[in-house]
């Protein structure tokens, strides 16, 4: 078992909660290079795929890409990717669940 040293979670500090599905698919973006970009892992924020804070109090936090050129992203959509934060294709399992 690990211990909270471990982790980086305080003591009794709660388990982060699982992200909830935004959309059963990814979004594509076009992004530019350089640009870093906060992709929102909890499900819960407003302007999808990207963080707008209301992942505080989760336990979840964004995951920063950024961009090494000029290109069409396909940022996970369901939150389940196991490549975050771009889509794997993981969606297919969970689109039921968002249905
Ligand atoms: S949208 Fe999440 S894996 Fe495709």
């Amino acid at each position: 078992m690990l211990r909270s040293a471990e982790t980086g979670q305080g003591e009794g500090a709660p388990a982060p909660r699982s992200p909830v599905v935004a959309q059963a698919g990814p979004y594509p973006v076009e992004v530019k290079a350089g640009e870093k970009y906060f992709w929102c892992a909890c499900g819960l924020s407003v302007t999808q795929p990207f963080c707008d804070g209301t992942h505080a109090g989760t336990g979840l936090k964004p995951v920063i890409f950024r961009a090494q050129k000029d290109e069409t992203i396909w940022f996970c959509g369901c939150k389940a990717t196991g490549d975050k934060p771009l889509c794997d294709g993981s969606h297919e399992r969970v689109a039921g669940d968002a249905r």
